[in-house]
Parts: C-alpha cells; structure tokens; sequence
C-alpha cells in the first residue's frame, strides 16, 4: 500500500501548474472516454444493424422482383430500378455457381450485413469487401444464377462516429490550451512571490513583487511584504542602536586613554590600560558588527576570489594556512561582511593553533566553507555558546590570547544575514572545524 501511493506520488507532476491541469483534464477525459463507450456500445451497434437491414431489404426486393418477372426485358428495368434509387449495381451471372465456403465477417459492419442478408435473403451468399475500395460485393445463390450486388460502403457506414471522436478530441485539445494559459497565469504570481522570499531569506537584492493574481495570492503577497517592512525595520533599528551606543562610548573612552596617557606609570595603571585597550577592541568589534549589517547592498562576487584575499591578508600574521577551492563561485552576497565573517573564523584558528586548513566546495545546494585548525578546539557542550556576544572560553584558558567574545557572535549574523549557518564540529586535524554553509 505504502509502495504504490509512493509510485503514485512519483506519477504526480510536482509543479502547482502540472497538477491544476491534471486536475481539469482527468474528469474531462474520463468523461469522454466513458461517453465515448457509451456511444460505441449502443449507438454504433444500433445504427449498423439498421444499415445493414436497409441494404438486405432493397437487396431481397430486387431478388423478389427478379422473381416475379423473368422476362430478360423486365430484368433490365428491375436492374435500372436498383441503380437509380437503391445506389445498388446488379447484375445477374446467368448459370453461375457460388463456391460454397462459409463467410468470415470482419468488423461490425459486416457482420451486421451477413445478419441481415440472412435473415432477409436466406440464400446462399459471399461478400467481398477488399476487390474494390469503396464497395462491397455480395454475391448472391439464386435459382438462374449469381446474382452480383455491388453496394457502396457508405450505405452500410456512418461516419459520425468518427465525426464524434474528432470533436471530442479537437475540444479537448483546445480545453486544454485554454486551460494551461489561464493556469499558467495563475501560478506565475506564486512563483514570484516564492523567489521573492526565497531571496530575502537568503539575504538578497529583492525582486519586485506586487500583489497580483487570486486574493488568497494577493494575500500572502501583502502579508510578505508587510513581514519583510517589519524585519528590516528591526534590524536598522539594532544596527542604528548598535552604533550609536558605540560611537557614544567612544569619546569618553578616548579621554581615559588620553588621561592615562598623561599619568605616567603609577601603580595599578598597567591594569586600567589593559582595561581601556579591551573594552576600545569590544567597541571596535560592536562598530565592526553595526557596519557590516546595515549599509552594504548584495552584489554579485567571486567567492573564491575573496577568501584567497582573506587567506592572503590572514598569512601576514603569521602561521600557516593552507586554502583549497574547487572551482570558482560567484554568487550574489555582501563581500566586506562576508569577508569579516570569514577572517574572524580564521583569526580564532590563527590564535589558538598553529597550523589552518581552509576548504571551500559545493554540496548540493549550498556553498561549504570549512576551515580546520589543529588547535585545541572546543568542547562539545560549549559549542552553542561560544556564539553568544562576549562569551569567551579563554577567561579561564589565557588572559593572554585576548578578545572581546564578539568574534563569533558577528560572524554567524552575518552568515545568517546571507541564508547560511555556521556549525562547529571536531576537526579531523585534531581542533576546531568551522564549516559554513551558504546557500546558493
Ligand atoms: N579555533 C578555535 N579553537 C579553540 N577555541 C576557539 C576557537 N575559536 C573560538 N574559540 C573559543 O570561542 C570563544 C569565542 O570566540 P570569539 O571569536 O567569539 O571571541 P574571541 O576570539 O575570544 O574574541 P574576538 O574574536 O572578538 O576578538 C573564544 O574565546 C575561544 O575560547
Ligand atoms: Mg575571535
């Protein structure tokens, strides 16, 4: 049961434009199909034997008349008769004998004649429908002879049978146009709206969508777009908020470091401008974050181009770093912010292994970006949070590898803010594999 509803799901078009069709034409087609039957079953059946029967009876009254006179003079104008109003030729063989092998009716038609011929003649008889094209000849047994009746077919045959099946699929056809038009239309506005949100989910240049097509369509359209105001909204409103804060927080603290500047080496200065050099790097971090979000526009750009830029500029730190792309990926994304993103996934490898690993490649329908370290990674319940603003597991680790916790945190908006993810996992090198995923 399971298997042949899994057949069927396969037989289904999968396309909302394929299955409305199929939806119109399967009753339309079953319908005349089962009309079709119909019509063949009865109706058909019904006007061949009345044709036959008509051909039989004009057939018996020449035999009859033939018999009634003989006369050779009389024979031409029974002849005459026959071929003015019953479009029948005769002609009589006179001695003739009819080789007596039984008759093979073949369709309908001709077994409804030899039915008929039986019952109205009830004489001997051949009939042969393949010596001429659009004739039938019987031959009759009679008495003085063969009697050879050449019938036109088209007495015995109604072609509105055929007339019906052209119809029935001419108008199919022509239904079916129709129908694939209007519902192509249909379907047009719910494939936008679908790129539409596919782009904007995947941080992308909107196309233009407005409401059109049915209301529930028309509907879902505003709704998006009524979402998608409210989303961005929100996020210039952090990103505005962000850098404000930052932009505030920054003038006081240029003062600190301009009075510390000033106060030469008392006791516990060291400290306080250890202090004040971390929260100008988290306040450069917060600028860094607001920046990379708001103002740039999506654009199309060589992926691999930026990160062996990224990798190039990683390098001058010191360290090794191996890159490795297969292939060229251009795809449309925020180049400053994704490179940020990038670099600090690589500066956190940088800080805390020696050696890096950076892997890029397509999977399906998703650029993958992996870059190992052979570090000391992080342990599997701190993977969800070392994504948190400020969260940092060198606090018990080294006070020395400093950094504002903010790495991480930026870089998964930004992969976000492109459609994407990224997940930390143990790297076959022995650390940290960063991978993020971007889908294209
Ligand atoms: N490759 C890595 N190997 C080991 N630990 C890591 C690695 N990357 C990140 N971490 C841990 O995750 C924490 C958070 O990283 P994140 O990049 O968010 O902050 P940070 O590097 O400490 O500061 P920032 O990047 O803002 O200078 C780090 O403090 C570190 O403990
Ligand atoms: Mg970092």
């Amino acid at each position: 049961m399971g298997f042949l509803t899994n057949t069927a799901k396969h037989l289904l078009p999968r396309s909302l434009l394929g299955r409305s069709l199929m939806i119109i034409v399967t009753p339309l087609v079953l319908l005349q199909l089962v009309s079709a039957v119909i019509f063949y079953e009865s109706h058909w059946d019904k006007v061949s034997v009345r044709l036959a029967r008509g051909v039989a009876g004009d057939i018996g009254s020449v035999i009859t008349l033939l018999r009634q006179f003989p006369d050779p003079e009389d024979r031409a104008w029974v002849f005459g008769l026959a071929a003015d109003h019953m479009e029948l030729a005769v002609a009589l063989q006179e001695k003739g004998i009819l080789p007596n092998e039984p008759v093979h009716p073949q369709g309908l038609t001709e077994r409804a004649l030899i039915d008929a011929l039986r019952e109205q003649v009830g004489r001997p008889f051949q009939i042969d429908s393949e010596s001429l094209e659009r004739f039938y000849m019987v031959s009759i047994q009679l008495p003085a002879g063969v009697l050879e009746v050449i019938v036109p077919r088209k007495r015995l045959f109604s072609s509105t049978v055929y007339v019906f099946v052209l119809w029935m699929v001419g108008t199919s056809m022509i239904l079916f146009g129709v129908a694939t038009i209007f519902m192509r239309n249909q379907v047009k506005p719910i494939r936008r709206l679908a790129i539409a949100a596919d782009n904007f989910g995947k941080g992308r240049e909107m196309v233009r969508v407005k409401p059109e097509g049915a209301t529930e369509v028309r509907q879902a359209t505003l709704a998006f777009l009524s979402m998608r105001e409210r989303i961005l909204r929100q996020i210039s409103q952090r990103t505005d908020m962000l850098s404000g804060v930052s932009h505030d927080l920054r003038t006081p603290l240029t003062r600190m470091k301009l009075q510390l500047a000033m106060s030469g080496d008392a006791e516990g200065i060291g400290d306080l401008r250890t202090d004040v050099d971390e929260m100008e790097h988290m306040l450069d971090g917060y600028l860094a974050f607001a920046r990379g979000e708001g103002t740039e526009q999506p654009r199309l750009a060589n992926l691999t181009d930026l990160l062996a830029e990224i990798t190039e500029q990683a390098r001058r730190n010191g360290g090794q770093i191996d890159l490795h792309c297969e292939g060229a990926f251009t795809m449309p994304l925020r180049p400053n912010a994704l490179k940020r993103a990038i670099a600090n996934l690589i500066d956190n490898a940088q800080r805390y292994a020696k050696h890096v690993w950076i892997r890029a490649g397509r999977r399906a329908d998703a650029i993958e970006i992996l870059i190992d370290d052979d570090g000391p990674g992080i342990p599997a319940d701190k993977r969800e949070d070392v994504f948190k603003p400020f969260f940092r597991l060198d606090n018990s680790r080294n006070p020395e590898t400093g950094g504002s916790g903010l790495g991480l945190a930026i870089a998964l908006d930004i992969v976000r803010g492109h459609g994407g993810d990224i997940e930390l996992a143990d790297a076959p090198t022995g650390g940290l594999r960063a991978r993020v995923r971007l889908p294209v």
